[in-house]
């Protein structure tokens, strides 16, 4: 039997492979939500603009109505001949409304209508990855404030660079996350513009009303041209693109979680409901929801490149390669939420060992630059000169096995004579911290105005 949809030039059904590399059904009837509100919006306009009867626009949105009731209530029955959720929405709505379903794909096609449905679903997904982060970034905000006195090491080639506070370096995720906050709603009102009405490829000779069904759907205006609106998927991109971003940024702090609980850091502890044991070794807490937030980065790229791929060469206007968009778009997605769901909960559960980190913040001459920075400000020395004499101070604490602070006047002395005791002063971690006052840096003070400042645009 020939397509019931399209079939009039048919003789004969499609092979079942056919039906298989061709159905999307089995994804895409993840859009039924937006389908249905993209044909009632249009549904209504062809009405508001005598191209259907007012009574059969009644019709189609009370039968468009009821069949979201059965999807929603899983009774609605998926068929894989009719290929894609549009089509087994139309057909369903012949059948309960007759030929008056007939009358609803006037002036508009599968390519404006899938354009619609997609760009909907990815507006409120973005929507709802927004809110995520914002979630986030309290649960940062939260745990920095907490710890805006607790000190660390700040590492650069993951060897202790200098002291910094834990609640700076939770606030410079903060960052990261707001900068993606901004990328998200970037995304979301490019692609708020409403492709219904582009029909195939070159418009309609129908007098439609694009701006009506683009209020009406929330968009801002109806897109300006029907070849760019039916055939482009800039808007997945640029969302899948900022997601990528995200996860990297997840993926990140993920690898530093895996590095701070292990044994030989001990810098924090994950709670029980973010940690698994192994089945041999009984001592094992495994950071398992870390190490699959990293992961799961590798998976959401994964996705965006290959929708990149799909679209790279591909001639104007829309290709049925465009159709392998959505599952690309939907992994992402899903997994992306999954990702910052997780993170979140870490991050709120995470038991720092204070003293431990304090212990690591001051070891391995930690305190190494603000000796040569008093070596420049009390004595005047050049930079370059303050860094050779250090340098030969930190020698001499290693060759001994002590810290820079536990070195005798007397024997710094003999390496510059003109350092005095006040020099112990700058060798202390929380001094060292405390000292770090410019705009941005890691002093205590400032942790805590930054949290001030977040907490209050976070609301
Ligand atoms: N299922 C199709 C997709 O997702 C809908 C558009 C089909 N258009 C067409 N001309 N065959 O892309």
């Amino acid at each position: 039997m020939s397509n019931r949809m399209w079939g009039g030039r048919f003789s004969a059904g499609p092979s079942a492979i056919m039906e298989e590399i061709n159905a999307s059904i089995d994804f895409d009837r993840k859009l039924y939500a937006q389908d249905i509100a993209g044909s009632k919006a249009h549904a209504e306009m062809l009405a508001a603009r005598g191209i259907i009867s007012k009574d059969d626009a009644g019709k189609i949105a009370e039968g468009l109505d009821a069949i979201k009731a059965e999807i929603d209530g899983g009774t609605f029955t998926f068929s894989r001949a009719l290929e894609d959720i549009h089509m087994n929405v139309e057909s369903r709505l012949k059948e309960m409304i007759g030929a008056a379903a007939g009358r609803l794909h006037t002036a508009r096609s599968r390519n404006d209508q899938v354009a619609t449905d997609f760009r909907l679903w990815v507006r409120d997904t973005l929507d709802h990855v927004d809110g995520q982060l914002a979630d986030l970034m309290r649960a940062l905000v939260k745990r920095a404030g907490e710890h805006a006195d607790t000190v660390m090491p700040g590492f650069t080639h993951l060897q202790s660079a200098q002291p910094v506070t834990f609640g700076h370096h939770l606030m410079a995720y903060v960052e990261m996350l707001a900068r993606d906050r901004g990328r998200v709603q970037d995304a979301r009102r490019r692609l708020n513009e409403c492709p219904l009405g582009s029909a195939a490829l070159a418009g309609t000779s129908f007098p439609i009303d694009r701006h009506m069904t683009a209020a009406s759907l929330g968009f801002d205006r109806p897109t300006a041209n029907s070849l760019d609106s039916v055939s482009d998927r800039d808007f997945a991109l640029e969302a899948m693109a900022a997601a990528s971003i995200i996860a990297v940024h997840l993926s990140r702090l993920a690898e530093e979680i895996v590095i701070w609980s292990s044994a030989q850091f001990g810098f924090v502890r994950l709670s029980d409901a973010f940690s698994t044991g192994s089945s041999i070794m009984p001592q094992k807490r495994n950071p398992d929801a870390a190490e699959l937030v990293r992961a799961k980065a590798g998976r959401i790229i994964g996705d965006m490149n290959a929708l990149l791929i799909i679209m790279k060469g591909l001639p104007l206007a829309y290709q049925k390669d465009m159709q392998e968009d959505k599952e690309q778009a939907f992994d992402c997605f899903e997994n992306l939420s999954l990702v910052i769901a997780a993170m979140t909960g870490m991050v709120d559960d995470l038991v720092p060992n204070v003293a431990r980190m304090a212990a690591a913040a001051g070891s391995g001459f930690s305190t190494a630059t603000d000796l040569a920075d008093w070596l420049v400000r009390v004595l005047g020395l050049p930079f370059r000169d303050a860094h050779h004499v250090t340098g030969r101070l930190v020698a001499v604490a290693a060759e001994r096995g002590i810290e820079l602070a536990e070195i005798p006047l007397a024997d710094m002395k003999t390496v510059h004579d003109g350092i005095t005791e006040a020099v112990y002063d700058v060798l202390t971690v929380e001094n060292s911290v405390r000292s770090r006052t410019s705009h941005g840096g890691t002093a205590p003070d400032n942790v805590r105005a930054e949290v001030k400042r977040w907490t209050a645009l976070l609301g």
